[in-house]
């Protein structure tokens, strides 16, 4: 194969570096209005009144909408269920005078222009009758009441797997114990683009929207329930998404008031939310888990106990399964877990890259530090006397697992064997230096997808789904593979996306995307293949006249026999024979359950900090991190991932919080100045390894997604090297310097 496996830079790159990739505030419409949200000011209540006359005086405000005189909207809760709705009551935009959490949307300011809608929105008047809020997760510290208390979470597919043996006798009896509660604060997503919607009142009513998301399916399906709209009425684009990363899983609050306003002015309308309101949407759920580990003293697992409170909001039970991943790395025989809920005044959080990984890893694999430190042994070499070949979930081998490998060349990359175990005992000048590694896992996922590929005689293909480009690359592998499958240069494959009129795509999350994509291609492609080769055959003397399907391949613009490459047909020559200058297929692509294999990747982190002793400056000067992925469909989108999630991990470990004032339940730092992300200078040598781990079941490419590993564990390495360097112990991320000293 010609481009699959390689590093092809991506077909997107040069539009989206010029400015030519459009995202969903800049279309441009005529006549366009803008909106600017209010925002409530208080947690929990009700609106009593909101004055709106300040502001419609203003001139250029064309209207505000409210509670009071929007459009008609869906009664009930179905109607706003989206794809990922989880069990409660979603929220529903403008519905009611009812405030559900700080920076709730109350208002619509709709003006001819950004700024004067901006400066009427601040002369919206709003009253409240106010109620008590919650918004104090420390107030449920002790895990052990709150498991007591709170609400099992159900049957959801997230809730935590059934224990294997007896956990509580093994605890009891084990030679070596540690316990240890670890914590994760909110953590807010940052993506470049902010939130916004272009939504085109179209001549006949209908409505073409320009949305940020990371599904214009499930957005599009979404808006047709809210707002009782008939199917074929609303188009939902999202050619380019500049980052989302879980943020653009649900659909946003500004589509639906955009949308609102469209239909109640007949007319186009755009709204943006600002960074700061942004901090209303959806986040990491702040947690506390706490292990449980006992080993033999020859550093074999005998007992995993793990537990976990995560917030949600009060109207919806979103969370998923941070304590599975405890029972599914290891061998041991006995393990238990119990996941409950904290439900506060806030908005509903949400899928955050690797959601339950990050944060379940994270805690996972600084009690397997804490005890190797208790066993004395190397936390690598207890990694590897507890490695496990088989899922010990499903109790069953993986279709591919080299997580060996990555264990073997992080290490050697790192130099992982002059380490000194001893805290404290590494420096260079000032800083203190330390070493701490980590394993991280995550699902390998495939989604029912669809793909259209119109080929033409002239050796053009437009390869089409409904699927989103979250900035992974996905362009760039849909390019790729569909190079391959028809033989054909990239130049001349066009790949069409993010259009909720194209083939059926899930939303693109859970890194499932790659691999159904991908896969989904070489199905519609071996179709038309196959095509190509009936009309070939109708060809007097047809040099493939006895060759089947199965033994032909696409090279070079022909139709290539696999034994002998001198039997062969060009496809403009099968196409003359024919009669047609075009084919077009769609096929959908399902992918069986695997009951005879489990599907993940792997990853070993190793990370070196280098700690100021005198002013407790933390630095992050060395991560490697290497990943076992199956085939890589290209290694340089796929390192440009790994090394983002690095990145985040770095800012997970050291930098990210949300700081919530409970006496308003608001967020106080709601701006990213205040919300400490990595810079530039925060990030030092990053080097990401793929160890070779070929899958001959998984697919029929033998490929796994990748994106949403390249973050876990790296919280957990960097945890375990602050320790290393310091010989503090901190449990509460993020790792503060005021925490180490
Ligand atoms: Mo996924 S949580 O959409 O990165």
């Amino acid at each position: 194969m010609t481009y699959i496996g390689t590093a092809t830079s991506r077909v997107d790159g040069h539009a989206k570096v010029t400015g030519a990739a459009k995202y969903a505030a800049e279309p441009k419409a005529a006549d366009l209005a803008h909106g600017s949200v209010v925002t409530s000011t208080i947690a929990k209540g009700r609106v009593a009144r909101i004055d709106v006359s300040d502001a419609l005086r203003v001139d250029g405000v064309i209207d505000v909408l409210t509670h009071t005189n929007r459009p008609r909207m869906a009664d009930g809760d179905s109607g706003y269920k989206d794809d990922l709705a989880p069990d409660g009551s979603p929220f529903r935009p403008l519905y009611d005078d009812a405030i559900l959490f700080d920076g709730q949307p109350v208002a619509l300011v709709v003006a001819n222009d950004l700024e004067t809608a901006q400066f009427a929105a601040s002369l919206v008047q709003v009253d409240y009758h106010e109620e008590p809020h919650v918004t104090d997760m420390q107030r449920q510290r002790d895990v052990e009441s709150v498991l007591k208390a709170a609400a099992e979470p159900g049957s959801s597919p997230f809730a935590p797997p059934k224990p294997r043996g007896n956990a509580k006798a093994a605890l009891a009896a084990a030679a070596v114990r540690h316990q240890g509660e670890y914590s994760v604060p909110i953590e807010h997503h940052n993506p470049i683009e902010l939130y916004a919607s272009t939504v085109m009142y179209e001549p006949d009513g209908k409505l073409t929207v320009y949305d940020k998301t990371q599904g214009v399916q499930n957005v599009q399906r979404y808006l047709c329930g809210a707002l009782e709209l008939a199917p074929g009425s609303v188009r939902v684009l999202s050619p380019f998404t500049g980052g989302a990363f879980g943020s653009g899983l649900r659909p946003q609050y500004q589509v639906v008031l955009a949308a609102l306003a469209a239909l109640a002015l007949k007319r186009s309308v755009r709204v943006g939310l600002t960074r700061q309101q942004m901090y209303g949407l959806g986040y990491r759920p702040a947690m506390i888990q706490r292990i449980d580990l006992g080993a033999k003293a020859d550093g074999t697992l005998e007992a995993i106990s793990h537990d976990a409170v995560t917030v949600t909001s009060q109207y919806e039970h979103f969370y998923r399964q941070e304590t599975g991943w405890s029972g599914l790395l290891y061998r041991c025989p006995n393990t238990t877990y119990a996941h409950r809920l904290a439900p506060l005044d806030l908005p509903s959080s949400c899928d955050m890259r690797a959601p339950s990984a990050a944060t379940g890893v994270y805690a996972l694999e600084c009690a397997m530090d804490e005890l190797a430190v208790a066993l004395g042994l190397d936390p690598l070499d207890l990694r590897l006397r507890c490695y496990s070949d088989r899922d010990q979930i499903a109790d069953r081998p993986y279709s591919s697992k080299n997580l060996r490998e990555c264990y073997h060349r992080g290490a050697e990359a790192f130099g992982w064997d002059k380490r000194n175990p001893e805290p404290r005992s590494m420096r260079d000048g000032s800083e203190l230096v330390g070493w701490g590694m980590a394993t991280g896992v995550w699902e390998a996922l495939q989604v029912p997808v669809a793909v259209r590929i119109v080929l033409t005689a002239n050796g053009h293909a437009e390869v089409s789904c409904a699927t989103s480009d979250i900035g992974t690359g996905t362009y760039t592998i849909m390019a790729q593979v569909s190079a391959d499958m028809l033989g054909l240069p990239i130049e001349n494959i066009s790949v069409k996306l993010g259009d909720s009129t194209l083939p059926q795509s899930p939303v693109e999350g859970g890194s499932w995307i790659a691999a159904s994509v991908a896969n989904a291609i070489v199905t519609t492609s071996g179709v038309i293949r196959s095509e190509l080769l009936n009309l070939a055959k109708k060809a007097p003397n047809s040099p493939l006249s006895d060759v089947e399907p199965d033994d032909v391949r696409l090279a070079d613009g022909k139709i290539v026999g696999n034994k002998d490459p001198a039997r062969a047909v060009s496809i403009a020559d099968a196409m003359r024979q024919g009669g047609i200058d075009r084919i077009e297929r769609e096929e959908t692509t399902h992918f069986p359950k695997n009951e005879a294999h489990s599907h993940n990747t792997h990853s070993a982190v190793f990370a070196e900090v280098k700690v100021d002793e005198e002013l407790g400056v933390i630095r992050v000067t060395r991560v490697v991190n290497a990943v076992a992925a199956g085939r890589i469909l290209n290694t340089k989108t796929a390192s440009s991932q790994i090394l983002g999630g690095v990145v985040w991990g770095i800012g997970m470990a050291l930098h990210e919080e949300t700081l919530l004032d409970h006496t308003f339940g608001r967020v106080m730092n709601a701006n990213i100045a205040e919300y400490h992300v990595p810079v530039n200078a925060d990030i030092h040598d990053v080097e990401v390894i793929f160890v070779d781990e070929p899958d001959g079941t998984i697919n029929r490419l033998g490929i796994k997604g990748l994106g949403e590993i390249g973050i876990v564990g790296v919280a957990a390495a960097i945890a375990n090297a602050v320790h290393h360097a310091t010989g503090k112990r901190v449990r509460d991320l993020p790792i503060t310097l005021d925490k180490v000293f």
